[in-house]
């Protein structure tokens, strides 16, 4: 099991979708036949972790308590956070301070979700990287939107700009941060950003400047979907549809990890797909059972 402790940040913005106001949270939203929030919770338990953070606003945090519980029923143990407004990525790590006790940390956002073959040994190998970050750079069509990889001519990663007028490459930063112990102390230095927040990308180009951040690309294998939009939450929707019914598979299944995984037994697996009794999920559970 890995010693880095895991982070979701599950709080608000996202406003594209819906005003805030609106009192919906994006997370808990479904994409396709889940809730959006255990497609990146999926990820950090593939990179086994099992003590992870939560962070939610205040009024949502009780939401995603009825959902999620304490993850005992995955064999996980959740941590409750609130950030009271969305300040920026990078305040996670100041909320998340003291549940991280000085332990490196791997950060995933609540709208990302991550598919590919070989993804586990993808982070495993972040994961094996003690000292300093590792993020993931991924081909999109539309880098403006992101985070942005600055390449020089040897392909050294030379700066990573958020939401670039005029990109200087097609590489967007995904939303899987894995970065070192320091990451609290780092982000303590950060001021505001012209736009009011703690900008993930200044946290990124401190352990740049230092010489310790690496980028990984993820290949054009690899899925990486965000739901910031009605267009892209729907195209989300319909990839995992066209998988599931495919393969006959679920993706970003926290019960089917954690028994993989052997989090759970059988026995809290069969609690499980009992409480699914009449859809689907149930019968998928069941199956796994065998
Ligand atoms: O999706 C990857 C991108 O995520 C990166 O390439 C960018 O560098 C990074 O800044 C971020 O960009 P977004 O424009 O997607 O960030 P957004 O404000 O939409 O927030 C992403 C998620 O994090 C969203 O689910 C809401 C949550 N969030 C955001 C902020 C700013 C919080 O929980 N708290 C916050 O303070």
């Amino acid at each position: 099991m890995s010693t880095r402790k895991g982070i979701i940040l599950a709080g608000g913005s996202g406003t594209r979708l819906f005003p805030v106001t609106m009192g919906i949270s994006k997370q808990l939203l479904p994409v396709y036949d889940k809730p959006m929030i255990y497609y990146p919770l999926s990820a950090l338990m593939l990179a086994d972790i099992r003590e992870i953070a939560i962070i939610t606003t205040p009024e949502d945090q009780t939401q995603f308590q009825r959902l999620l519980g304490d993850g005992s029923q995955w064999g996980l143990r959740f941590n409750w956070i609130t950030q009271a407004s969305p300040d920026g990525l990078a305040q996670a790590y100041l909320l998340a301070e003291d549940f991280l006790a000085g332990s490196p940390s791997l950060m995933v956002l609540g709208d990302n979700i991550f598919f590919g073959h070989g993804l586990p040994e993808m982070l495993a190998r972040a994961d094996a990287q003690t000292v300093g970050g590792a993020v993931f750079g991924y081909r999109v069509a539309d880098p403006e939107r992101y985070g942005v990889v600055d390449f020089d001519a040897d392909g050294q990663v030379r700066a990573i700009i958020e939401k670039p007028q005029v990109p200087p490459s097609n590489y967007a930063v995904t939303g899987l941060y894995c970065l070192d112990g320091t990451a609290p102390q780092k982000a303590r230095r950060i001021t505001p950003s012209a736009r009011g927040e703690l900008e993930i990308t200044t946290l990124l180009e401190l352990y740049l400047s230092e010489g310790t951040l690496s980028v990984q690309t993820m290949g054009r294998g690899y899925a990486w979907l965000d739901t910031g939009t009605h267009e892209s939450l729907l195209d989300a929707g319909n990839f995992v549809r066209t998988l599931e019914a495919r393969q006959g598979l679920q993706m970003g299944s926290p019960d089917e990890i954690a028994y993989a995984k052997a989090w759970i037994d059988k026995a809290a697996m069969q609690e499980r797909a009992e409480l699914y009794a009449k859809n689907a999920y149930g019968a998928y559970l069941s199956s796994l059972i065998g």
